[in-house]
């Protein structure tokens, strides 16, 4: 069954699907249950965990997101840590594929499940570790794990020499470092996480690989 209507936007849709499955509580559970034991049994002090923080970006914030990095029809997404997938479907509906990578099982499976449901044909979503993600294929690279997680940020600019030139890359808190940087844009974007009405400043980095607007 597909249940997006022609006379929705599709952010209202999508909206509502998400907020009528309990979505934060599934992937907090699948973190828990599956991606400690199976990627940090050994590793208890692994840095990488506390990348592993669950929370979603509201969708009204995702497509603001998407007009500052200049997201255009003919150009590929991704979302690094895509947790159940409302980011990297939005994108779809602008991208010419949208891609969306998490280490949770759980969730990358109820975001495929949302793509059939929602009838997105140009999603697709991979249970894999971002760190060893190719990036060459993406024109624009949205990364919010990078929120609680500095390392994180130093780990995903290591691999930034993968990216093809004029790549636009997206992270929270911590800017990312390479040479190839050749302008980084900031704004602090009010925001829950959360389902809460809690909202704080968090502070989005707009990066240019190799030339600058
Ligand atoms: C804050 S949530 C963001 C969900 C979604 N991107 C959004 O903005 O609504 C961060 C997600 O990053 C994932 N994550 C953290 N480290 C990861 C890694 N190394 N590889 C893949 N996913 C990772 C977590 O499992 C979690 O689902």
């Amino acid at each position: 069954m597909v249940v997006s209507s022609h006379d929705e936007p599709f952010v209202q849709v999508l909206s509502r699907y998400y907020a009528s499955h309990n979505t934060h509580t599934q992937a907090e559970m699948s973190i828990i249950e599956e991606v400690l034991p199976t990627y940090f049994a050994d590793q208890p002090m692994h840095p990488g965990i506390q990348a592993l923080s669950y929370g979603e970006t509201p969708l009204q914030v995702a497509t603001e997101i998407f007009d500052w990095a200049h997201l255009k029809a003919e150009e590929d997404f991704v979302d690094l840590g895509c947790g159940c997938g409302a980011v990297a479907l939005l994108a779809a509906q602008r991208a010419h594929r949208s891609t969306g990578v998490d280490l949770a099982c759980a969730s990358i499976q109820f975001a495929r499940a949302a793509s059939n449901v929602l009838g997105v044909a140009n999603a697709e979503f991979h249970e894999q570790d971002m760190l060893k993600t190719d990036l060459e294929p993406f024109s624009v690279i949205y990364c919010c794990a990078t929120a609680v997680s500095e390392w994180l940020a130093l780990q995903l600019s290591a691999n930034l020499p993968q990216c093809r030139p004029g790549t636009r890359l997206i992270t929270v808190s911590y800017p990312l470092r390479s040479d190839r940087i050749k302008a980084v844009y900031d704004r602090p974007i009010h925001l829950s996480w959360g389902n809460t009405r809690n909202t704080k400043a968090w502070t989005f980095y707009l990066h240019y690989l190799d030339s600058a607007p």
